[in-house]
């Protein structure tokens, strides 16, 4: 008890597990997931994605959290403490969050502008929205304000309490939106059929398979928050009451389960309206980043005045779930800077996202662009958000993760991390 109190701890293993979901919950859910498959062809791209969090995900999951509770220590030590030369890894698994929290802080920043806009509706205001420059940047620096207070606050205290509502809250409401889209009518079906069968024969063809498997493993690496020091991290705050393979189970179960949900939110509802509406699939986001924030409002505006309602809560709740992970990515470069350099806690959180701020400025103008059909701030043909995003999901996380692996496997050996799971 004394020791888990010094290291401010979890005060329970069902706090450590929803802790854990709420880092792994958020945009890579919400946000990422269903534009993810919508790039991948829709069912094959989602068959995929299932298949790598089962084989790869779970097995690495594990191996993060084991290392982390096994060192009691932040990434660099804990690599350290598996073999010498390891360090290197535990550095990585350091930068890259703080990569992640930049881009992390934009979308964070569009999430709370949809929120507060709720009333007035958010229905097509997506190319106005991040168009303006100094809105995007407002709001941004609301998201990283929220999460800087919460950080502050003390974890223990805020994010635990805090994820054990949030988190249910969260799934009830996602049902409840679910129902709605199901419920819409013509192109239901059609939607449904999109996103759940398999069309092998589109993918074969495209001669995509290497970009999409690679895609949705990036994709799972990001959204059970692996390949960094995250995990890594929470699992050094729990003690020795705390069963590794049933945690890591729930919460991979709970992460797939609201990613999945979330795709049967939007996709039935992009069917239903090209359908009915004659938009264009473009119009609704198909295929690119910005598929949640233009075709859920829509779904809302159908609603009448109780979707304004179910909008607030909605976007508030996607909102909680991003500060909630963006509080995880945080926290392993700010345990870091507070260690390394020796600085108090306050100061350390206020220098990393003074940076974070600074950073996300030309991301989000560059996202800005994007939406409106401009290339201004692109490299290498595409947005900053998009690149940072590839670099960081498909090569530097699977990169960290098949080291965790490595090293549980073979550094520390299989046998003894098994008999000491
Ligand atoms: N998993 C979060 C999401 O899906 C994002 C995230 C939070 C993350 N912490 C992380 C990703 C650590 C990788 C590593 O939105």
């Amino acid at each position: 008890m004394e020791e888990t109190k010094k290291k401010n701890g979890f005060a329970s293993g069902i706090g450590f597990i929803f802790a854990a979901a709420g880092s792994a919950v958020g945009l890579g859910n919400l946000w990422a997931f269903p534009y993810k498959t919508s790039q991948g062809g829709g069912a094959v791209f989602v068959l995929l994605y299932i298949l790598c969090v089962l084989f790869i995900g779970v097995v690495t999951m594990l191996c993060e959290i084991y290392i982390g509770k096994r060192a009691q220590a932040n990434p660099i030590s804990a690599y350290k403490k598996a073999h010498k030369n390891l360090g290197f890894i535990g550095l990585v698994s350091i930068i890259i969050p703080f990569i992640i929290t930049v881009y992390y802080s934009v979308l964070g920043g569009y999430t709370v502008k949809y929120t507060v806009n709720s009333f007035a509706g958010n229905a097509g205001i997506l190319a106005s929205f991040s168009n303006s420059k100094w809105q995007v940047i407002l709001f941004t620096t609301i998201f990283i304000a929220l999460a800087l207070l919460i950080v502050m606050g003390g974890v223990k205290a805020g994010i635990e309490k805090a994820s054990k509502i949030l988190m249910p809250a969260l799934f009830i409401i996602m049902v409840g939106v679910v129902i709605f889209s199901l419920c819409l009518g013509e192109g239901v079906s059609d939607g449904l059929k999109y996103y759940l069968k398999p069309d092998f024969k589109a993918v074969v063809h495209d001669d995509n398979w290497g970009k999409t498997i690679l895609a949705a493993m990036g994709q799972a690496f990001f959204s059970l928050s692996l390949g960094m020091g995250a995990m890594l991290t929470y699992g050094s705050y729990t003690d020795n009451k705390v069963n590794l393979v049933k945690s890591t189970a729930m919460i991979c179960i709970f992460d797939t389960l609201i990613a999945l949900l979330s795709g049967l939110a939007i996709f039935p509802a992009v069917f239903h309206y090209t359908a009915t509406e004659g938009v264009s699939q473009a119009e609704l986001g198909m295929q690119g980043p910005g598929l949640l924030f233009a075709t859920l409002p829509r779904i809302f505006e159908n609603m009448g005045i109780a979707g304004k309602i179910v909008s607030f809560f909605f976007f508030a709740m996607v909102v909680i779930a991003a500060v909630t992970s963006v509080i995880s990515l945080m926290e392993v470069v700010t345990q870091f800077v507070i260690q390394k350099f020796k600085l108090n806690r306050k100061i350390a959180i206020g220098i990393v996202s003074a940076i974070a701020f600074a950073l996300s400025i030309p991301v989000g103008i560059s996202l800005g662009s994007a939406f409106n059909n401009g290339t201004t701030l692109f490299i290498f043909g595409v947005d900053l958000l998009t690149l940072l995003d590839t670099i960081t999901n498909t090569v530097l996380m699977p990169v960290t993760a098949f080291f965790a692996c490595v090293t549980v496997g073979y550094i520390i050996g299989g046998k003894n991390a098994a008999n000491e799971i």
